[in-house]
């Protein structure tokens, strides 16, 4: 059943009427999203930490940004093509790398990729990936990205940055905002696992969710690909807040960015900079990109957006590394608005787990050509043909609303 708030199309497939809803927008994806994936796993991605007034913000602060319209210039020939750390990409944004998305939808790393792949954007797997490297890359024929959270055990760590290189990644985004884990109220509440423990709760909730059950029964990637079995002592990993407490070390500081920089010897981005001062830190490690990002609202609640944040961070380092931003992109526009305020790339994370949660691999690709068609139409509105000719005059001024 399609909820009433869905534009419906009938399509008759062999005598029965099975209601296709005409997605038009990301909002469209998370409905359908919130009505076929198991309540903890959409409650986990659909969250942010204690009272989630960052996550709420990051929506907020790019919806309160106006456009300067532009009227009789040539729109012909547009393009959204760019590049991200020198790498050709079809539109400047990635899929930021999702704890868990294997736990979305069945073998949904592997989806997302081969999606992100398809379209010429990268695709970022996440240290705590229910598919493993090595499972990505053997069903994808693309270099993705691999993004690595720090923990206690080193030599782990140096395993896993040469199974990513091994893999033949193109480059690794290291998460510098994840040391300690933010409290996220709903995870604690739902007993979020991989997979989910059997309780009269779950199982009422599993038996609303018939194609995802489906899926998960039919495949074997259930757990922490990446880890379990490959950490010293961990063989049976079934929670973040498990795995947190067991293994994110909180030592983390700029000389392990060093090391890390130095085993991978690729290209390196630093995610989770949200103030110039560790801005230029950043600059100074010698990384080749840096995501301004509050890890989704889900660590530090009260931080500022990560739209309000990108503008300072864009005068102290703007001219000296590549500065994007995730947080809160929910639409072609807001990319449009975070490459008008300077940065130069941009991570959805929400955006495409709405996409796989709603239709799997096909999900992905519907958020990505949304993303494009809402980017490539904003551009020209703004009376603008490629994102090099992008700057802040395409942003209304504020003081003048
Ligand atoms: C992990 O990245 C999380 O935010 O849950």
């Amino acid at each position: 059943m399609v909820r009433s708030d869905l534009h419906c199309l009938a399509k008759r497939e062999g005598g029965n009427t099975t209601p296709m809803p005409v997605i038009t927008c990301i909002e469209d994806l998370r409905r359908l999203y919130k009505r076929r994936v198991p309540k903890m796993f959409y409650d986990y991605a659909e969250s942010g930490s204690w009272s989630e007034s960052t996550f709420r913000a990051n929506v907020r602060d790019f919806e309160a940004l106006r456009l300067h319209q532009r009227v009789a210039v040539n729109m012909d020939n547009r393009s959204i093509a760019g590049e991200m750390v020198g790498q050709p990409v079809a539109m400047p944004v990635a899929l930021a790398p999702v704890g868990l998305t294997g736990m979305q939808w069945a073998d949904g790393e592997i989806l997302a990729a081969r999606a992100a792949e398809q379209f010429g954007v990268p695709f970022i797997l996440s240290t705590m990936s229910i598919c493993s490297i090595e499972d990505v890359a053997s069903h994808t024929s693309k270099p993705f990205w691999f993004q690595l959270y720090v923990m206690r055990d080193r030599d782990f760590i140096g395993r896993l940055i040469d199974r990513a290189r091994a893999a033949e990644c193109s480059a690794l985004v290291l998460t510098l905002d994840l040391q300690i884990l933010g409290q996220r109220h709903k995870d604690l509440k739902n007993g979020l696992s991989t997979p989910p423990r059997p309780t009269l709760r779950n199982l009422l909730d599993l038996a609303t969710k018939p194609s995802w059950c489906i899926g998960m029964l039919g495949t074997s990637r259930r757990q922490f690909g990446n880890i379990v079995g490959h950490a010293s002592g961990v063989e049976n990993l079934t929670s973040l807040s498990q795995w947190s407490a067991q293994q994110l070390d909180p030592t983390l500081d700029w000389d392990d960015v060093a090391w890390i920089k130095d085993r991978w010897g690729g290209k390196l981005i630093l995610k989770g900079i949200l103030s110039a001062e560790d801005a230029r830190l950043a600059v100074r490690s010698g990384a080749d990109a840096i995501v301004v990002s509050n890890h989704g609202g889900r660590q530090l609640d009260g931080a500022p957006s990560s739209i309000a944040a990108l503008p300072e961070i864009i005068a102290a380092v703007g001219a000296d590394i590549e500065v994007w931003l995730d947080g809160g992109i929910r639409s072609g526009q807001d990319v449009f608005k975070a490459l008008a305020l300077g940065a130069r790339g941009t991570l959805i994370g929400r955006a495409f787990v709405y996409g796989l949660g709603a239709m799997g691999e096909a999900g992905v690709s519907k958020c990505l050509e949304l993303i494009a068609n809402e980017l490539d139409l904003t551009m020209a509105f703004c009376g603008l043909r490629n994102l090099d000719s992008i700057s802040a005059e395409a942003i209304w001024p504020p003081d003048r609303l």
